[in-house]
């Protein structure tokens, strides 16, 4: 049996647009998932991860390059010869049947023996906690219950491989998270592979084993949430990925994985840490999260040390962000609140002037683009 679950080997798709033109839905995307992994795909509206999903699933055909689904290639396979089954982000459930019916409807279309349907069904049912819904329809249903009808409907085929297309796209913030930790335990539990598509960040980084960045029908960086977060490989990932702060500036010397910046706007050299391959004169940004970014209130013996202004502070009970002015560019500082007092001088003012550091482990130098 191959290591991976599901590979795509130079895909790319092609659709004509009614312009006369073509646009690269997806474009030369090469991506190995492994057996029992949760894999996701996240990138914004438009950056083809439907798209990738569908030519897995066999609704969508690549223009060149191959899919393969368990070492095999899947060339021209309909969907309902792949060992994969899809649920999409509208459950699509049949409102004139009872929960029960719905779950069976795949198994009865392929003449499954009357009792291994019952018993199936119910199993399908008991790992998404629906035990005793059987009758109900999905109009009787609240919108997590039904998005569960759908997971069971697909699990209780037995895929090898479930894709989800934003399957909790359609649920209230709160369900949503309850639904992440559910969907990710239930993952674990029948160790079937999952590919999930998302635009949720958050929602990918609390999921999945690893990710794949996409942007314009290209993947940018494919690794687990922590690699993802801790070391963007450009800046569009480490844009799109939590929020931070970035600084322009040239290249000026590189020791090891030591990389020193001169940041024309403050005037001054910044050293950083190489998170993507940069040359001494090159043109990169620097990036800093706004967590690990730290303010001061005298000046500090040590390099990175820049001085600056507070421009605005938001108190939001755990955390305090603070917006400091640093050479015209306001740049976002969170500081966990880790003690609780009404004393005002813990607090910064307004118009305070401060010093900023960063650690060179902290500021990641990265590629433009
Ligand atoms: N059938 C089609 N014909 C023409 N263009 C298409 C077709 N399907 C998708 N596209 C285009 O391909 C690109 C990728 O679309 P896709 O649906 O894969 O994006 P997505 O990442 O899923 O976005 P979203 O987050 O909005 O769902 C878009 O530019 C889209 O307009
Ligand atoms: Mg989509």
């Amino acid at each position: 049996m191959s290591e991976f679950s599901v590979e795509l080997r130079d895909v790319v798709k092609k659709f004509p647009t009614p312009e006369g033109g073509e646009v690269f839905a997806v474009n030369h995307v090469t991506m190995q998932i492994k057996n029992g992994e949760f894999f996701s795909m996240l990138g914004p509206s438009g950056c083809g991860k439907t798209t990738s999903l569908r030519t897995i699933a066999g609704f969508e055909w690549p223009t060149s390059g191959e899919i393969y689904i368990e070492g095999e290639p899947m060339g021209h396979r309909p969907p309902y010869l792949r060992p994969v089954n899809t649920v999409f982000q509208s459950y699509a459930l049949f409102p004139h049947m009872s929960v029960a019916e719905n779950v069976a409807f795949g198994l009865e279309m392929e003449k499954t023996p009357k009792q291994e349907i019952k018993r199936r069904v119910g199993e399908a049912l008991e790992m998404v906690k629906l035990t005793g819904m059987e009758r109900r329809n999905p109009t009787q249903l609240s919108g997590g219950q039904r998005q569960r009808v759908a997971l069971a409907r697909s699990l209780v085929k037995r895929p090898k491989v479930l894709l989800l297309d934003e399957p909790l796209g359609a649920l209230d913030l709160k369900l949503r998270k309850e639904m992440q930790l559910e969907l990710k335990a239930l993952q674990q539990e029948v160790g079937i592979t999952f590919v999930y598509v998302t635009h949720d960040q958050e929602e990918a980084l609390t999921m999945s084993d690893r990710i794949a960045v996409m942007d314009g029908g290209v993947v940018l960086q494919v690794g687990k949430p922590v690699e993802i977060y801790e070391r963007p490989n450009c800046r569009f990932v480490a844009d799109f990925i939590g929020e931070t702060n970035f600084l322009d500036g040239e290249v000026r010397a590189i020791d090891g994985d030591r990389v020193t910046v001169y940041i024309p706007r403050l005037k001054d050299e910044l050293v950083g840490t190489k998170a993507s391959p940069v040359r001494i004169g090159e043109q990169v940004v620097v990036s800093l999260r706004p967590e690990k970014t730290r303010i001061i209130e005298n000046k500090a013996k040590m390099g990175n040390c820049f001085s600056g202004k507070v421009l605005n502070i938001a108190y939001i009970g755990s955390d305090t962000r603070v917006f400091v002015d640093l050479g015209g560019v306001s740049l976002k500082v969170w500081e966990q609140n880790k003690i609780s007092t009404l004393d005002p001088e813990a607090y910064y003012e307004r118009g305070e002037q401060v010093w900023v550091v960063v650690m060179p482990e902290n500021a990641l130098v990265l590629h433009l683009g």
